[in-house]
C-alpha cells in the first residue's frame, strides 16, 4: 500500500534515504576510500557508451559525464536513436541504463551493440529482467519496487549506481571526497525532505505558462529530469536547458509568467556562469527559484531558495533533484492530477 501517503510517487520520493542506503550498503569502504563493485572493477573500459530512454537517459548523461571526468571517453545515447544507427563500438563497454530492464528500445540498442561484439552491462532495478539476462554483466541499483509511473527513487539510485561504477572502474584523486559524500547522502536526502519549501513554491507558481529548468555540468541532466517530471505529472509545459544554451534561443521564451528553476551548487566556475544566466532571466522579470547549497550568492538574484546540504558535485545532483521532484509533485497535487498514472503513459514501454 501507500503507507499513509496520498500517492505512490510521494511515498517513493520519501523512501529515498532508505533506497539509497540499500544501494550503497556493502559497496562503499570508507576507511579504504574505495568502492566495491565486485568483478566489474576489472572491466577497465577504453571507452563507454550508455544507452537509455526517458529518465534513465538523464541518468546516462550523468554517468557519461562521470566517466569523462575520470578521463575515459564516454557518451550517452537515446536508445532508439542508437538502435536505428549504431555508432562504431570498438572496445567500448556499452551500458544499458533501464530501471525495468524491459524497455524495448533499450533492449534493441543493447542487442545492436552485442551483435557488433561489444561487452554489455545492464544497470537495472529488476532482478532477472530481460536486460539483466541478456547482458554480459549486471549491476543492480537496489531501489526496491517503484509503482508510480514517474520514476523518482529509481533515478536517485541510478545516479548513485553510476557514481559507484565510475569510481570503481576508474579511480581518481577526488574519490575520497565523493565517497565521503556518498556515505552522507541518505541523511542529506532526509534533510531535504524534512526542510523543503517546494510546496510553497508550487502554490505560488501554479498558474504559470511554463516552467524552465537550468543546469550546467552534472546539473544539466537534473534540469532535464526536473522538466520531464514536471511535464509528465502536471501536463504543463516544462523544458530543461543546459544553462549555457539559454542565450542561443530559449531566452526568447522567458517572461514574467515562466518561473525558472536554476540549479546552482558549489562556488566554482560553473556556479558563477549559471548565476550569469540567472541574472539574464531576472532581467526579463522571470521568477527565479534557486536550488542551492548556499555556497554562492545566487540567493541575491532569486525569488525563492530551495536549499540542499553542502555535498560533493556528484551527490549535489541527487540532492537538487529531490527538490525538483517535490516541486513537480506538489504542483500536480494542487492541480488534482492523476499523479501515479499520468494520462497516456505506461510504467514500462515494451514496444518500440
Ligand atoms: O524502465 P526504464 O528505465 O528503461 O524506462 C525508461 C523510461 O520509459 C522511463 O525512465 C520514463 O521516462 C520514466 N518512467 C518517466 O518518469
Amino acid at each position: 500500500g501507500k503507507a499513509g501517503y496520498d500517492h505512490f510517487m510521494q511515498k517513493e520520493i520519501n523512501e529515498q534515504p532508505r533506497s539509497l542506503r540499500q544501494g550503497l550498503s556493502e559497496r562503499v569502504d570508507e576507511l579504504a576510500g574505495e568502492v566495491d563493485i565486485g568483478d566489474l572493477a576489472y572491466l577497465n573500459p577504453r571507452g563507454v557508451q550508455l544507452v537509455a530512454c526517458g529518465t534513465s537517459y538523464h541518468a546516462a548523461l550523468y554517468g557519461a559525464a562521470l566517466f569523462r571526468e575520470a578521463g575515459v571517453p564516454a557518451q550517452a545515447f537515446l536508445a532508439h536513436e542508437y538502435a536505428s544507427a549504431p555508432p562504431p563500438v570498438g572496445d567500448d563497454l556499452v551500458i544499458g541504463v533501464t530501471q525495468s530492464g524491459e524497455t524495448a528500445d533499450t533492449l534493441s540498442a543493447l542487442r545492436a551493440a552485442r551483435s557488433k561484439g561489444a561487452t554489455t552491462l545492464a544497470v537495472t532495478n529488476v532482478v532477472g529482467s530481460t536486460a539483466a539476462r541478456e547482458c554480459d554483466h549486471v549491476f543492480y541499483i537496489k531501489a526496491g519496487p517503484e509503482i508510480g509511473v514517474a520514476a523518482t527513487k529509481t533515478f536517485a539510485s541510478q545516479l548513485t549506481a553510476l557514481n559507484l561504477l565510475a569510481t570503481g572502474m576508474v579511480p581518481t584523486k577526488d574519490d575520497r571526497e565523493s565517497i565521503a559524500a556518498l556515505r552522507d547522502l541518505p541523511a542529506d536526502v532526509q534533510e531535504v525532505l524534512d526542510d523543503s519549501s517546494a510546496e510553497a513554491v508550487a502554490e505560488e507558481y501554479l498558474d504559470s505558462d511554463a516552467y524552465f529548468f537550468l543546469g550546467r555540468g552534472l546539473q544539466y541532466p537534473v534540469a532535464l529530469e526536473g522538466a520531464l517530471k514536471m511535464k509528465e505529472i502536471t501536463y504543463k509545459h516544462a523544458e530543461g536547458f543546459a544553462a549555457g544554451e539559454l542565450k542561443h534561443g530559449p531566452l526568447a521564451l522567458v517572461t514574467a509568467n515562466t518561473p525558472v528553476f536554476a540549479l546552482v551548487t558549489g562556488d566554482g566556475e560553473q556556479a558563477r556562469k549559471t548565476i550569469g544566466n540567472v541574472k539574464e532571466v531576472e532581467a526579463r522579470d522571470a521568477p527565479v527559484v534557486a536550488v542551492t547549497d548556499g555556497q554562492s550568492d545566487v540567493e541575491r538574484y532569486a525569488d525563492h531558495v530551495l536549499t540542499v546540504p553542502e555535498s560533493s558535485p556528484r551527490t549535489a545532483a541527487v540532492l537538487s533533484n529531490v527538490q525538483l521532484q517535490l516541486a513537480a509533485y506538489h504542483t500536480a497535487a494542487k492541480l488534482g492530477r492523476s499523479i501515479d498514472k499520468p494520462r497516456n503513459l505506461a510504467k514500462s514501454v515494451t514496444v518500440e
